[in-house]
């Protein structure tokens, strides 16, 4: 039983979308809708109200009466922005029938109705499923939007070809059948569920920070979002994850564990309770290599000096003392934050001193990608293979790198 998020856009074959929740929650899944205004105008929404047992939504101005519930869960006792509240729930989002302009808004980010805000706020799986008639289809600016929509991670339900809406029209456009759609959704939700099922993974995600004085700290840019995408994913395969969080804003996913800290010790200190328990650990955090040897215990005045020296120890390499107490079974995932063009290799030695299975490349000289930004382009060392994972949403970055992760402990097993 999974939470479907079921978007539906204005298209002929929005009808199809009722078939689609008649199997949903048929085969015992839980199901609420969004429809676009354009959809209420081919089906009404009691169609949709009385197959999924849930009130759908159409407007961001409307209250949800079940405040962002699936049917048969409690809604929460505070009343949320139901959009925000549908997708954080979510186990997947499916937008189907996708229309070429739904499509365009995806792509490109647009927010200007329940459906697509409620998209962009999606940290599931979404999968899209396109109809439309087949020159729309064609189009390239429709060609472009399906490409962006795909390398940012976006599954496609690819239409089908034949009879099309219009009379005597044929071509491809159809939309997907609702059975497919089902079995799709199922291989989504089903295939990471199945695989980490009871596994135990530790995630570090953002930076350390280390006292100057009781104000002033040294620390770096990283924001955690890649971790956090990490915890994410690893949870989707069915993982107990913890998370430990040094000073990272964003909120964490639901259904992980998360313990915080600032330092490095602290960070190192939680990190051992931790991993003795774990069977994977991925150290994505951006670890400080030094701090103030003398931090101050009040705040530093400024006392008319014009030059100031901070002496500077080295702090513990938490993923090597971590590696050394290492037992059999355990996988290791550092990330290297590496400048310019011999990353790689840089890398490499490193994944050997560390003794870590994989090691996972960024190139910092680049600031399109890594700190701080949504995006990230990586490569992930093993001892045995080298995989580049082109540039795309660090959550789709975050699947590959477990991608290559899963197939590593196979090997092992
Ligand atoms: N790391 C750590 N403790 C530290 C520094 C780094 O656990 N004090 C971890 C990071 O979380 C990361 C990996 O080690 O997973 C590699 O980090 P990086 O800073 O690239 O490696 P360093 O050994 O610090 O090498 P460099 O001299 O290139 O900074």
């Amino acid at each position: 039983m999974s939470r479907i998020l079921l978007g539906v856009s204005g298209g002929v074959a929005a009808y199809k979308a009722l078939e689609f929740i008649r199997l949903a929650t048929g085969a015992g899944h839980l199901v609420r809708v969004i429809l676009t205004p354009a959809a209420e105008r081919f089906v009404g929404r009691a169609s949709f109200e009385a197959l999924s047992g849930a009130p759908a939504l159409i407007s961001e101005f409307e209250r949800d009466p079940l405040r962002g519930a699936f049917p048969g869960e409690p809604p929460p006792a505070h009343t949320p922005i139901s959009h925000l509240e549908l997708v954080a729930k979510a186990e997947l989002l499916l937008v189907a029938p996708a229309t070429a302009n739904t499509l365009a808004k995806l792509a490109h980010g647009h927010a200007d109705n329940l459906l697509s805000s409620a998209a962009l706020a999606a940290r599931c799986p979404l999968l899209v499923a396109p109809a439309m008639n087949n020159r729309m289809y064609e189009h390239p600016a429709t060609r472009a939007n399906l490409e962006l929509l795909r390398a940012r991670g976006v599954e496609l339900a690819e239409p089908g070809a034949g009879r099309l809406a219009s009379v005597g029209e044929e071509g491809i456009g159809r939309l997907a059948e609702p059975a497919a759609l089902l079995e799709r959704c199922e291989a989504l939700l089903g295939a990471g569920a199945r695989e980490w099922r009871g596994l135990h993974v530790l995630v570090t995600a953002g930076g350390t920070r280390e006292p100057i004085d009781s104000v002033r700290y040294l620390g770096n840019r990283s924001s955690g979002r890649m971790g956090l995408e990490l915890a994410r994913a690893a949870h989707r395969r069915g993982a107990q994850v913890v998370l430990v969080a040094a000073n990272v804003s964003l909120a964490s996913p639901d259904g992980v564990a998360r313990r915080d800290v600032t330092t490095t010790a602290e960070l190192q200190r939680v990190c051992e309770e931790e991993f003795e328990r774990c069977e994977l650990l991925l150290m994505s955090a951006a670890v400080a290599d030094y701090r103030p040897a003398a931090p101050a215990a009040g705040k530093l005045k400024k006392a008319g000096r014009e030059r100031v020296e901070l002496e500077l120890e080295a702090t513990p390499d938490v993923l090597s003392g971590l590696a050394a107490r290492r037992r059999p079974g355990q996988t290791l995932v550092g990330f290297a934050a590496e400048h310019g063009p011999d990353a790689v290799a840089l890398a490499r030695e490193k994944l050997a001193l560390k003794e870590l299975d994989a090691l996972v490349v960024n190139d910092i000289s680049r600031s399109d990608i890594g700190f701080d930004a949504q995006d990230n382009e990586v490569t992930v060392l093993t001892s045995a293979q080298e995989r580049h994972v082109p540039r795309a949403a660090k959550a789709a970055v975050a699947e590959a790198i477990l991608d290559v992760v899963a197939a590593l402990r196979a090997e092992g097993a």
